[in-house]
Formats: structure tokens, C-alpha cells, sequence
């Protein structure tokens, strides 16, 4: 049996029907996260599946140098400023056959701060691409677009450093995405009136974001219990990046254990990625890692990763 989790609910036609969309994230900037989505997208497609690989790193975009592209004539800022409508118009062809990018914008004009609506538009849109898997390159932080498709999303990862940083970053994301998702709920229910009242209940200075589910649920049980279903729903993967030792390796797992007690949020650890001078050799050439450096180690890595996100061992 493998260290590492693996859903329990699904088959590989789940997948393709229901978890469509995966957006990478990270609370850091540079801890992998367009080496990951670059590279798990080109897996898929060597799969025979149907991807397209979007960049959302909204005023930073380099997915398309992951790729080994060209930056597209036309981006998301096209989109976005509406002198395109199709998002079809934007995918453009990589080498890899079944692999499609979506380039972000270059510039954050009128894009650091979309609105709700804008991004729910794009969200549908997106799933109405002509694919089997639409893989998002996240921005860096916890801005609230970031949070809000890295929600959204079937399946959030989170790429980390086995550094202290990088794995405050991370709880710092998870503890933004915790809070983002209440928030929704509780406009959504209406029930910011009972979150509130459990906020102010007499729970000590040490109770745990966790708790105040466990206090919604003693203040009204039936809300509680679908607010708690919610959170549970939240199941973030792991993957860590640039991992030397056996020790950095082990972090997932105790990050895994802190993330259920803290949040109660279930954070399934997928894989790990070595640091790897492959990556940066890819990097400087222009061509993506996996086509690049096809015997590496890391290929083999990526093929776990991969195998343990469609949950087939
Ligand atoms: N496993 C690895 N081994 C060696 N170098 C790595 C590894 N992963 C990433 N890097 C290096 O780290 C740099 C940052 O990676 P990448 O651009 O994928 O991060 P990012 O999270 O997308 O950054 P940003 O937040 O700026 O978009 C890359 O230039 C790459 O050279
Ligand atoms: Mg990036």
C-alpha cells in the first residue's frame, strides 16, 4: 500500500465526468508551481487525454516558457477586455499533441481585482472548453482571485518548499482558503448572524479554526453539520517541490497531520518532487522538463503524482 493518499470515491471515468478543472497553487512565488502544472498537463496529454493548460498568474504569466512556447498573440487580457468572447480563439497549440495553453495576461489592468461574476463566467467558460482536463497556473499569495478559482477548482494542489517559509506560505493559503470558503457559505446561507455568535462564544485564545465548527454545530446542529460537510469538502493535495533529503520528504506528512488538526481540513499529500538540475537546464532551454529530460527522475515522480491524483495505483 502507498504512504501517500489516494481518494477512495472514484474511478478514472469519475474523473474525466466531474474533476475537470485543478488549479496549482502555493502561498509562495517561485516553489513550482508552473514546472508542476507545465509538466502534470504534458503527463495527461501523453496520457491521450485532452488538456489545456491555463495560465492565471494574472500580470506575471511565464506558463507558456514552461511550455515551450512563444507568448500566444492572444491572451486572457483579450478575454478579459472582451475583444475576444470564445475562449477557443485563445488555446493555442503546443507541441505536444492533445496539449493546449491559454496564455495569461501580460499586464494586470483591470484584472488584479475581478469581479465575482467575471470569474464565475470565466470558470464556466473554461469548463465548456473541448477537453478532458483545464489545468490553472495560479498567481503566488492569497489574493481573492487566487483563492477563489484555486475554490472552485475540482481539485486543489498546493506545490510547497521544504523550507520554513514556504511552509508558513502554505498554512497561510490554507488558513485564507479556510476562511474565503466560510465567508462564501455564510452569504450564501445567510447565517453570518450564527458564525458570528460562535466567533463570540467563549472559546479560549488557544481554540483552533477547527472549533468553531464544533461550536456552530453546539449553537445549531442541522447548519453546523452542513457547514462542516462544506469544509470537509475542501480536500487540498500537497506536493512538495525541490525536496533533498529524506527528512524534507517527511514534511508533507506531518503538514497533512497539523492541516486536519488546525483546520480540519483533509490535505492529501500526492508526491514529492527532488530538487533536480534537469529542471532549470529544461528551464534555460526553453523546453519543457518531461520532453526535454524523458528518463530523469523526475519523470518517474511526476508519473506517481499524476497516477495518485486520478486515483489509479
Ligand atoms: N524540483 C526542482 N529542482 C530544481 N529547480 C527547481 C525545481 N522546481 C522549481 N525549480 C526552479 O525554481 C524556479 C521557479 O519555478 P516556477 O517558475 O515553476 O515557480 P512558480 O511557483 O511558478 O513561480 P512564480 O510564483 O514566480 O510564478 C524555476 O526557475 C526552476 O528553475
Ligand atoms: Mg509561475
Amino acid at each position: 500500500m502507498s504512504l501517500f493518499d489516494n481518494d477512495s470515491d472514484g474511478s478514472i471515468n469519475a474523473f474525466s465526468d466531474n474533476k475537470k478543472i485543478w488549479a496549482i497553487g502555493g502561498g509562495k512565488g517561485g516553489v513550482g508551481k508552473s514546472l508542476v502544472t507545465a509538466n502534470l498537463s504534458i503527463c495527461l496529454a501523453l496520457m491521450g487525454y485532452r488538456v489545456c493548460a491555463v495560465d492565471l498568474d494574472l500580470g506575471g504569466a511565464n506558463l507558456h516558457t514552461c511550455l515551450g512556447v512563444n507568448i500566444p498573440e492572444r491572451t486572457l487580457s483579450d478575454y478579459l477586455s472582451k475583444k475576444v468572447h470564445d475562449l477557443n480563439k485563445l488555446l493555442t497549440p503546443t507541441a505536444i499533441p492533445n496539449l493546449g495553453i491559454i496564455s495569461g495576461a501580460q499586464d494586470d489592468v483591470g484584472i488584479a481585482n475581478l469581479r465575482q461574476i467575471q470569474k464565475s463566467k470565466l470558470l464556466s467558460k473554461l469548463r465548456e472548453l473541448d477537453c478532458d482536463y483545464i489545468i490553472l497556473d495560479l498567481g503566488a499569495g492569497t489574493t481573492f482571485n487566487t483563492l477563489d478559482f484555486f475554490i472552485a477548482a475540482d481539485q486543489g494542489i498546493l506545490i510547497a518548499l521544504p523550507e520554513p517559509t514556504s511552509i508558513e506560505n502554505t498554512y497561510r493559503f490554507i488558513k485564507s482558503v479556510y476562511h474565503r470558503k466560510l465567508k462564501m457559505i455564510e452569504e450564501l446561507w445567510e447565517i453570518g448572524h450564527i458564525v458570528d455568535q460562535a466567533i463570540n462564544a467563549k472559546i479560549t485564545t488557544n481554540s483552533l479554526p477547527a472549533d468553531l465548527i464544533d461550536k456552530i454545530i453546539e449553537i445549531q446542529p442541522q447548519i453546523g453539520q452542513k457547514v462542516k460537510a462544506e469544509i470537509d469538502n475542501l480536500r487540498c493535495k500537497l506536493i512538495i517541490n525541490q525536496s533533498r533529503t529524506q527528512a524534507d520528504i517527511d514534511i508533507g506528512f506531518s503538514m497533512k497531520l497539523i492541516c486536519k488538526k488546525y483546520f480540519g481540513i483533509n490535505l492529501d499529500y500526492v508526491g514529492y518532487l527532488n530538487y533536480d538540475a534537469t529542471v532549470w537546464q529544461s528551464v534555460k532551454r526553453r523546453r519543457p522538463l518531461l520532453m526535454e529530460f524523458p528518463n530523469s527522475n523526475l519523470v518517474t515522480s511526476f508519473d506517481k503524482i499524476i497516477h495518485r491524483l486520478l486515483n489509479i495505483s
